[in-house]
């Protein structure tokens, strides 16, 4: 999409998409605006109405303005701090090594099957104190939610609702599972947990779990396979990042930049607003694309090239202000142990097959459904 971002920044940089009934915001500048200024641009608003964040996602930090939003994300930024993070760093190596032990001998793998899908799913599932066996059902739910949302599609496709409703029914359970039988995890903590004496209600509780665990592993999956494809695709930077590890942070930040994870989230105007010379008026829903915002030549000279030594590099990829991504320490620390253990535990690692490289089937998110890779086996 990256061209085409860029003809629209230079020539409709705030762009009016009649069928979809939204503002489409390509600049950088702009998009910042937006994400941040949670004044003007209400989430709470686009909650209600936006696909794949309504629903489930509807009374979730994601799509709450303060004074609640607030309230909701003082519950959870305890348990994501970086220091709160750091200490599940062995925990991360464990599984990681697990997964590419496993998969070692045979000299081949699916990226995204074999290790980046299920790194993310089983830390968060520990963390929120759910079996890791049910796995395959998140993903098939997360697939079925994010594959059918295009940014700015009036309503969600077929499928999606019952998506939803089923992943609805097993959190509930799973929720009065962890009422009578409370532990240390992050569900029976919320379960627990008071604002102004009252419990939060059961739409908000199960905002946090399919928010946690849809919104995080998807991502970081993503995250997971752009960053091995944009580095096997450059024999002479994975020399460098294999002889040096402390290159590897800055790498993964341009990764975000370069091939965001998240290309786009929504917002609807409290007022009108003018962006760009552009005027919205009170109630339209925008589309914030931050994939453009951070190939914007405005912000990022050359953006087009791949530069781990690129610095500012102030990109957008975990948003901006008070939505800021609560997960951003923990999936820069996975993203760190996971390529890591990647880079040194596979030597030879390279692209089995440029052409099966198969992107999702989203406007919101980008990212790989299957990287095969191949590498030296002794
Ligand atoms: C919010 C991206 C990983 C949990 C956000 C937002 C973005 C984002 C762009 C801002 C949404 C907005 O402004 O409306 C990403 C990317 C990730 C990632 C690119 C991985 C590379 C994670 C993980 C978790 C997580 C691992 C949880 C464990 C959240 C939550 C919010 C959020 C709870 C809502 C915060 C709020 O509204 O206050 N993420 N995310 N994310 N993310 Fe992430």
């Amino acid at each position: 999409p990256f061209a085409l971002y860029r003809s629209l920044r230079d020539e409709s940089p705030v762009l009016f998409d009649a069928q979809r009934q939204a503002w489409n915001v390509f600049r950088y500048d702009d998009v910042q605006r937006v994400l941040s200024d949670h004044h003007v641009f209400s989430s709470q608003l686009a909650g209600s109405r936006g696909p794949g964040q309504g629903g489930l996602f509807a009374s979730s930090l994601i799509s709450t303005d303060p004074p609640r939003h607030r309230q909701l994300r003082s519950l959870v930024t305890q348990a994501f701090t970086p220091r709160a993070v750091d200490a599940l760093a062995p925990r991360i190596t464990e599984i990681s090594d697990e997964l590419l032990g496993r998969a070692a001998a045979a000299g081949e793998m699916d990226l995204i099957d074999d290790f980046a899908y299920p790194l993310p799913v089983i830390v968060i599932a520990e963390l929120m104190g759910i079996p890791p066996e049910d796995r395959d059902r998140f993903r098939r739910w997360s697939d079925v939610v994010v594959s059918q949302t295009r940014a700015g599609a009036p309503a969600p496709a077929a499928g999606h609702s019952e998506a939803q409703e089923e992943m609805g029914h097993y959190f509930l359970d799973m929720i009065e599972h962890r009422r009578s039988d409370p532990g240390e995890d992050l569900i029976s903590r919320l379960l627990a947990a008071q604002i102004e004496g009252e419990h939060l209600s059961v739409p908000e509780l199960l905002g946090f779990c399919a928010l946690l665990l849809v919104a995080g592993n998807e991502t970081t999956t993503n995250l997971l396979g752009n960053a091995v494809l944009t580095f096997l695709e450059r024999p002479h930077l994975v020399e460098r990042l294999r002889a040096d590890g402390d290159a590897l942070p800055a790498a993964v930040e341009e990764v975000l930049r370069f091939r965001s994870p998240v290309q786009s989230m929504y917002r609807i105007a409290a007022q009108d607003v003018t962006l760009s010379g552009q005027q919205i008026p009170a109630g339209a829903r925008l589309v914030a694309w931050i994939g453009s915002a951070n190939h914007d030549e405005r912000q990022f000279p050359a953006p087009e090239e791949f530069d781990i030594d690129r610095t500012p590099n102030r990109h957008l990829a975990f948003g901006q202000g008070i939505h800021f991504c609560l997960g951003a320490p923990l999936a820069r620390l996975e993203a760190r142990i996971a390529l890591t253990a990647l880079l040194r535990g596979l030597p030879g690692l390279a692209l089995r097959s440029a052409e099966d490289l198969t992107r999702m089937d989203s406007s919101i998110v980008y990212g790989l459904k299957h990287l095969p890779v191949a590498w030296a086996t002794t």
